[in-house]
């Protein structure tokens, strides 16, 4: 009986230490998410309200025609500046505060798909 009972009480605390370790794990890289520009987030809190539903006639998320048709029309670096200057009804910069040009250009890429 003593023989099995101490490499059980071994296996269990190792994989303790593992469910340990991948949960360090799980959280530095969620750490490394938050850090580098997360696109989907900054799309969720300053984008979505209007461009997931078309509210004001924003143009949709995942409306591919509509994007590309604004991208081969206005270009690229106009729709960044229309977005941080705002327009008719959108606030400038959306509702994102913090954006850089490559991130309002990451946005629209990401709505077009
Ligand atoms: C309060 C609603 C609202 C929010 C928030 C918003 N938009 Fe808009 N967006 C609009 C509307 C409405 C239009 C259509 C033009 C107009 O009427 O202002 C538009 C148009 C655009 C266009 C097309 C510009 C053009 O030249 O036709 C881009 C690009 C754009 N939005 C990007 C963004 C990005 C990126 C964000 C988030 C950082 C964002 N928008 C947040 C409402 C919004």
């Amino acid at each position: 009986m003593h023989t099995v009972h101490t490499p059980l009480i071994q296996r269990s605390s190792i994989l303790a230490n593992l469910g340990r370790l991948s949960a360090a794990m799980v959280f530095m890289l969620g750490l490394s998410q938050t850090n580098a520009a997360d696109i989907p987030k900054i799309y969720q809190d300053s984008c979505a309200a209007c461009h997931d539903t078309g509210a004001l006639n924003a143009p949709k998320k995942g409306d591919t025609a509509t994007w590309q048709k604004l991208k081969n029309d206005k270009g690229m670096p106009a729709l960044i500046k229309a977005v941080k200057g705002g327009m008719i009804q959108m606030p400038a910069g959306g509702l994102c505060g913090t954006c850089s040009d490559d991130d309002y250009r990451q946005l629209i890429e990401y709505m077009s798909k």
